[in-house]
């Protein structure tokens, strides 16, 4: 979050949840959309996409470089003219990207084969902090230049322009970020790449860049050899994205603990690298039925419904993380609320997120009076002993303020929670609809 605040929001505690919510966009899928509509040949429509900050950010800088975009608005269906593999032009300035790690880390594939051209990119100071080099390391076995504060590893970053060879990269972190920029950057390159995960990441990426018409196979144990062809130029095509389960997790969670809830979260996004949290949740018991199961543009979709329901603690590590990596917030929250000792293992990605979120949920939540330990790779989180109103900060972290508003929610008496506005960055109509959901 770019550093704004207001004063700090009112959250009351207890009351009802009940109702039906659309979430807004995939947040992951937006930002591709926009990515893969700005090199393909002709016209992209984007329905449904995320109104959010994070997406903005990753419009503007695509703009800066040439390419037309519809401006994002609520309900809008955004077109993207594309400029073709090749076209993105060098920008007159600095690439901006806010607070969104997806945008730096995917531009940075994107741009280090533009041959001949300058870039230079950077973001609020949560992202200035953020590690940059497990993008820049891989991205060099393939001839990119890249260079920034720290070895290269932190933003601004400058991207010198090459010409890139095709190679077979092993990538140093299970991350969507880097697969994705390893993708983009092999669209271009001299021969095929294969980039190969240590454990299967979202899998957005390699779906919508084969719906573009790119030449890109999957392989290897769990899908974590990817291998593109260059050469195939890509065409312009029509997205549906589907609501983010990530955002959905808040309902999800909050359906689950508040008692007499009965929620449906509409429309949300249910590819299997992506619903570890409800892997989670069946764990604990919680009462979820999906329905309406469907596909839409080549990603399943269902409506989740929601009800509460007694929960038993959890334990996961880091096999499920890829699956859940944003969701340890909120699922921390929920620990706090059964009865027992949660363990949330293999989670040290968490350590550099838009804030190191192991450190901030403990710091946050022990305001409240939970028993919660922080590890060096996770927590332990022992539930079931109530939590008290407290003066609360996001941190500046979307995710953060989101999930103690849950909190909040279900502990005895009132909060107040600084910097909420953050939420804009994935969930602009967060506090609306909590409000809406409440009466
Ligand atoms: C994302 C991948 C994940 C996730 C982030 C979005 C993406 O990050 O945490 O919110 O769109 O590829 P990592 O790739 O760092 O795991």
């Amino acid at each position: 979050m770019s550093g704004t605040s207001g004063a700090p929001r009112e959250l009351k505690a207890g009351g009802g949840l009940s109702g039906q919510v659309r979430v807004p966009g995939d947040k992951s899928i937006s930002h591709r959309a926009l990515l893969f509509g700005a090199i393909a040949e002709g016209t992209t429509t984007i329905e449904g996409l995320l109104p959010a900050e994070d997406p903005i950010s990753t419009a503007a800088c695509l703009r800066a470089m040439g390419a037309e975009i519809t401006p994002i608005a609520n309900g809008q269906v955004i077109t993207v003219q594309g400029v073709g593999l090749d076209g993105l032009q060098e920008p007159d300035s600095v690439l901006d990207c806010g607070n969104s790690g997806t945008t730096m880390r995917l531009m940075l594939g994107l741009l280090a084969g533009r041959d001949g051209r300058h870039f230079v990119l950077s973001g609020d100071d949560s992202l200035r902090r953020r590690p940059m080099q497990r993008v820049g390391q891989p991205l060099a076995l393939m001839g990119a230049e890249v260079r920034g504060r720290d070895g290269g590893n932190l933003a601004p970053l400058a991207v010198q322009g090459r010409k890139l060879r095709g190679a077979v990269v092993g990538t140093p972190v299970a991350s969507a970020q880097v697969k994705s920029a390893l993708l983009l950057a092999a669209l271009t390159a001299d021969g095929p790449t294969t980039v190969i995960e240590p454990a299967h990441s979202r899998d957005h990426s390699e779906r919508m860049l084969k719906a573009f018409g790119a030449n890109l196979e999957v392989g290897g144990e769990m899908g974590r050899h990817i291998s593109v062809r260059p050469g195939a130029s890509l065409s312009g095509q029509q997205v549906v994205v589907p609501g983010d389960i990530s955002s959905a997790a808040f309902w999800l969670v909050a359906g689950a603990l508040v008692p007499g809830a009965d929620l449906t979260v509409e429309n949300v996004g249910l590819n299997p690298t992506r619903t570890g949290i409800l892997e989670v949740l069946a764990q604990m018991g919680a009462c979820i039925d999906v329905l309406n199961r469907r596909d839409v543009a080549g990603e399943p979709v269902g409506d989740l419904r929601v009800s509460h329901g007694p929960l038993k603690p959890f334990s996961f590590g880091e096999e499920i993380m890829p699956r859940l990596v944003d969701e340890v917030p909120i699922l921390s929250v929920a620990a706090c609320f059964c009865d027992g000792e949660s363990r949330i293992s293999g989670a040290a990605e968490l350590r550099v997120k838009e804030t190191d979120r192991l450190a901030v949920m403990a710091r946050q939540l022990k305001l409240m009076g939970a028993d919660i330990e922080e590890h060096d790779d996770g927590l332990t989180i022992r539930g079931g002993k109530s939590l008290h109103g407290a003066e609360l900060d996001s941190e500046t972290d979307h995710r953060v303020a989101m999930s103690l508003a849950i909190a909040a929610m279900m502990a005895e008496g009132d909060s107040s929670l600084a910097r909420s506005e953050a939420a804009a960055v994935s969930y602009p109509t967060f506090w609306d609809e909590l409000e809406r959901l409440r009466r």
